[in-house]
């Protein structure tokens, strides 16, 4: 029998809840800790996820005191950072919700962080458990696309704003492009195989957030609602990226890979206004390419299944943390996609393209 791992939970919001459900389902695992900084709000959410064995606290760092082997992160995005720090200085492994931070000196920080503490910073990126997703991956990494110079990936929901504490830059940090851009980012730039952005050119807007005719807390919508860039790479690549919570379309198109020998396009699963963005429901993957000088298409089969992503990106973190392996999903990786969120907002700030200096 393996030793119980002990875990925390820092911020006992919405999706605190799907981290406790994961967490029980995991043998030799128990929730010892949860803190919010809500006073009381910790102990409520104990209650109602009937976990006797956790201790509540109002201030996240009296909960870093105690003997853990990790904590899963769930504050709004705003908190992400010091929480990161601080736990990982505490010697505490930490499962991060998305996406990894606000800015991009906070995302270097936490990584180089996690590397001179020696403990994990694990980013929470459920559609990677997709095994449509290694599909996808597996395509692209397998050289049968040629050399890959072109990426189009995103989405947008024809009506999708949420509202809360992700509609407000002081908490959000920003609005579409860190809610579900993360994911699309993730998605395509995973497949690539994480390559280095260089500069980025961008234009954000957020006309169907602030309009109280489509939101009903319009007066404090003031993140953006609507993104697209284009992200230029090492190795001449470029991703053009656009992302939308809200708009009078149907779709934003699939995602695209084109390649010197093939191309891949991946159309997003699922009708209706929440759906179309490339955030891990694939509808289709169809791969193209020449034989003997006809053009052919093929569509790869989808592979059926019921996991729950989410709980598998739990497990994952916890298997690595029992077994003293990297993080599924490391922190030092996810920077580059942060980096390319910072990129936008400041790009559509200036109204310019801008470089991304990054190691
Ligand atoms: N992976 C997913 O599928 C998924 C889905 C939804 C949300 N998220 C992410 O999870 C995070 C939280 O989202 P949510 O919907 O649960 O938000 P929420 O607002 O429902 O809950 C966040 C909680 O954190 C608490 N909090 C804030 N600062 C804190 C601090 N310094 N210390 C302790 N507690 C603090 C708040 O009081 C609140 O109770 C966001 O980053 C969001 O992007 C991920």
């Amino acid at each position: 029998m393996s030793r119980t791992l002990k875990i925390g939970i820092i911020g006992s919001g919405g999706i605190a809840g799907s981290h406790v459900k994961a967490y029980q389902e995991l043998a030799d695992v128990e929730i010892v800790a949860v803190a919010d900084q809500i006073p009381g709000k910790a102990a409520q959410f104990i209650d109602f996820w009937r976990i006797p064995s956790a201790q509540p606290f109002d201030d996240y760092r009296k909960l870093l005191e105690l003997e853990l082997d990790g904590v899963s992160i769930c504050t709004p995005n705003v908190a992400h950072y010091q929480t990161t720090v601080d736990s990982l200085r505490a010697g505490k492994n930490v499962m991060l919700e998305k996406p990894m931070s606000v800015t991009l000196e906070e995302a270097v920080e936490m990584a180089q962080t996690a590397k001179q503490t020696g403990f994990m910073l694990n980013v929470g990126f459920q559609p990677r458990y997709d095994p449509n997703m290694k599909i996808i991956q597996d395509v692209v990494q397998s050289g049968q696309l040629g050399k890959v110079y072109y990426v189009e990936t995103g989405g947008g929901r024809r009506r999708g704003m949420p509202g809360g504490t992700f509609i407000s830059k002081e908490i959000a940090g920003a609005g579409a492009m860190a809610d579900i851009g993360c994911y699309s980012l993730d998605m395509a730039l995973n497949a690539m195989g994480y390559p280095k952005p260089l500069t980025v050119s961008a234009y954000s807007s957020n006309y169907f957030g602030t309009n109280p005719l489509y939101h009903n807390e319009a007066s404090r919508f003031d993140v953006e609602d609507f993104g697209v860039a284009m992200i230029r790479f090492e190795d001449d690549l470029v991703l053009n990226f656009k992302i939308s919570w809200a708009m009078h379309m149907d779709t934003l198109g699939p995602t695209l890979f084109l390649g010197t020998d093939g191309g891949l396009k991946v159309t997003p699963a699922g009708k209706g206004p929440w759906s179309g963005v490339f955030d891990g429901n694939v509808g289709a993957i169809t791969y193209f390419h020449d034989v003997r000088g006809h053009h052919t298409e093929s569509q790869i089969p989808l592979i059926e299944h019921n996991k729950n992503l989410f709980n598998e990106k739990v497990r994952d973190f916890v298997e690595a943390v029992r077994e003293g392996k990297p993080a599924p999903i490391p922190g030092e990786q996810i920077v580059r996609n942060q980096a390319i969120i910072d990129g936008i907002i400041r790009s559509s700030l200036s109204k310019r393209e801008v470089t991304i200096d990054l190691l």
